[in-house]
């Protein structure tokens, strides 16, 4: 009798434990997608998530959405997370949503891209732009947005959609649109299965061509260090002189380690000019207004104790990718050609 009830008690145990050790799917998405997505899944920087789509969504579809996110789009990739924790996420949203998951056979669909393109200039590509990525105005930005749509038209043919979605389910959003959000129903504007086939065919062909881009190596560095060929003070006056003449006001001289140790000890040798471009940093903030805690503009000089003077100035392209914004990257890469002119007006 004891054992049995011992047992017993190590059994309801262990199930509590089991209990206990299962991610919190409603915390999860409260803690990582509340803020773009929102609670009840109206979406807003995010799409909407909403019972109408989750319909047609496969839980593969949702999973491989969260695990790999949308690169260069906003939506990250969760990678850290575990299985588990992608799953639980699915599940609160699956109960959220009240919805069950959709199967679809896995295998490709035979189209015609040709036709499909047709399709697609005719029928797709206001909404979608004509590569696929979306148009641009507004990937998940707040400010700046033009409020054309009620919710912008996601990017297509974006890496993240493409390995996440399957072609009969690409065909199935393409067949019911998404009326809410301003797509319509293409099944009832006419267009059979075959057309519809040929319009994924092409939509695969997009992705591939946005797949071939190159996007920035995982080893690139966070910045450059340039060695000056002139001494202290005259470096960090060409530096001044450069930035005036390329349009940028100049913040006051801060020492690297400035209230960080007393003013005695400070080193006067590490020195970070700041420097700004009103008209550019304001077409930045627009776009991503986190933006105000990086702000980029500054360079650094250095005089190392063999006497060489360095320059070091942020690899613009790694602090962009932190934002996961492609409209970002576009801008930032202007920013860095004006960087580089600086730089080679300086040292050369
Ligand atoms: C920083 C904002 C942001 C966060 C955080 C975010 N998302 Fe997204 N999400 C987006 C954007 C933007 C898109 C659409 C991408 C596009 O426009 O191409 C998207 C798309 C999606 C889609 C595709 C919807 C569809 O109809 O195909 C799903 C599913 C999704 N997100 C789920 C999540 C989940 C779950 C989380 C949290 C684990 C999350 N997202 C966190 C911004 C975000
Ligand atoms: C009037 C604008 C508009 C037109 C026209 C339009 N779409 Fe969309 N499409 C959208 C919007 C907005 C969404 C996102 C809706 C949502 O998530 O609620 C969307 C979503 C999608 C999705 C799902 C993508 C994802 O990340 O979830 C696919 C696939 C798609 N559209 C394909 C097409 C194709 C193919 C055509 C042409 C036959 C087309 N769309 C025409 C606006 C449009």
């Amino acid at each position: 009798m004891k054992t049995t009830q011992l047992l017993l008690a190590g059994l309801s145990l262990f199930i509590a434990g089991q209990a206990l050790a299962l991610p919190d799917g409603r915390a999860l998405y409260i803690q990582n997608c509340n803020a773009c997505h929102q609670f009840q899944g109206a979406g807003g920087i995010g799409l909407p998530l909403n019972a109408a789509k989750f319909r047609d969504y496969s839980d593969d579809y949702l999973f491989k959405t969260i695990r790999n996110g949308r690169p260069g789009r906003i939506m990250p990739a969760f990678q850290e997370m575990s299985d588990a924790q992608v799953k639980a996420i699915v599940t609160f949203l699956r109960k959220r949503t009240d919805t069950k998951p959709r199967a679809y056979d896995p295998s490709a669909l035979a189209g015609d891209p040709t036709h499909g393109r047709k399709l697609f200039e005719k029928h797709c590509q206001r909404c979608h732009g004509a590569d696929g990525q979306g148009r641009g105005e507004g990937t998940g930005v707040t400010l700046s947005r033009k409020r054309a749509f009620l919710v912008m038209p996601p990017a297509i043919a974006n890496p993240g959609f493409q390995a996440a979605a399957s072609d009969r389910l690409i065909q199935q959003v393409i067949r019911v649109g998404r009326p809410q959000s301003g797509m319509p129903s293409f099944a009832r504007l006419g267009l059979k299965d075959q057309d519809t086939a040929d319009l994924v065919a092409w939509i695969r062909k997009l992705g591939k061509r946005v797949a071939k881009r190159p996007r920035i190596a995982p080893d690139e560095p966070p910045s450059h260090v340039v060695e000056s060929p002139y001494d202290f003070d005259t470096t960090v006056a060409n530096v001044k002189q450069a930035l005036v003449g390329a349009n940028f006001r100049i913040f006051p001289d801060r020492y690297l380690e400035q209230g960080l140790t007393d003013e005695f000890s400070v080193n006067q040798r590490q020195i970070g000019i700041r420097f700004c471009n009103f008209n550019k940093l304001y077409d930045m903030l627009k776009i991503e207004p986190r933006l105000g805690v990086v702000l980029p503009c500054r360079i650094t000089i250095m005089e190392r104790a063999n006497g060489k003077v360095l320059l070091v100035v942020p690899n613009l392209k790694v602090v962009a990718s932190w934002f996961n914004n492609d409209q970002l990257l576009a801008l930032w890469k202007r920013m860095e050609d004006t960087f580089n002119d600086i730089i080679d007006e300086v040292t050369l």
